[in-house]
């Protein structure tokens, strides 16, 4: 049986690292699911599409592979300020949401590492994959942090990259996100019922990794 994870939570709040620590651990394949929203909204800007087009969002939802959207993932706006309020945007379209919802659920049913192997247990990371995508998850985090915490990891890994970045703009940038993130109409972000949730304000990313495995391990033993 296929073993399915979700981890779901506001930007910067250290999915993606728990995600990708969890992934190596248990061998399991891994769905960063905002990629899916990225790559209809960076696609809309390099069409010059207004990003209030809904017919134009959902066509675009409609056609995307996976193949498509891995080749966006190599721009560097996939990734960047820009990116991610794109994405934001774009996934408040109820219709947008729906066309892409069987390509995430699909991925759970024959999981695959980058290289095509497969996998006997998916990771899934976004804003509803424990509510929406996968309800019947074995397991179902939810990590979150204060937005100033949140801002302060994205402003640095900005400046990592080499990107500019204002901290100021990044904390606003982040609220702005999380209220459109959580306020949508359709599948807004928020914790499943059966969630385990995770404040990494005062935790580092080892220290939510140990707890996720504690719980996956107590799972597997059953
Ligand atoms: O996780 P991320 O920053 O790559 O996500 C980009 C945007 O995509 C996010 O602001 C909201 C949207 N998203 C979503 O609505 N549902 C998901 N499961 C994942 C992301």
């Amino acid at each position: 049986m296929i073993m399915i994870i979700t981890i779901d939570g506001p930007a910067a709040a250290g999915k993606g690292t728990l995600a990708k620590n969890l992934s190596q651990k248990y061998n399991y394949a891994y769905f960063d699911t905002g990629m899916v929203y990225r790559a209809v909204g960076l696609e809309m800007y390099l069409q010059g599409k207004d990003l209030s087009d809904q017919d134009s969002a959902l066509k675009i939802a409609q056609n995307l592979t996976f193949e498509h959207m891995h080749e966006l993932a190599q721009n560097p706006d996939f990734r960047s300020a820009l990116g991610g309020k794109n994405a934001s945007i774009v996934s408040a379209y109820p219709e947008v949401r729906a066309a892409l919802l069987k390509m995430q659920q699909d991925f759970a049913t024959a999981p695959v590492f980058a290289d095509g192997t497969p996998a006997q247990g998916v990771i899934y990371d976004g804003r509803d994959t424990g509510t929406v995508v996968c309800p019947h998850a074995d397991v179902k985090f939810f990590i979150t942090a204060s937005a100033e915490v949140r801002a302060e990891r994205r402003y640095k890994e900005f400046l990592q990259k080499g990107m500019k970045a204002d901290y100021e703009e990044v904390l606003a940038e982040v609220k702005a996100r999380d209220e459109r993130d959580a306020n949508r109409a359709t599948a807004p972000m928020k914790p499943a019922a059966d969630a385990i949730i995770f404040d990494t304000s005062n935790l580092n990313i080892n220290e939510v990794t140990e707890k996720a495995c504690e719980v996956i391990d107590e799972k597997q033993k059953r």
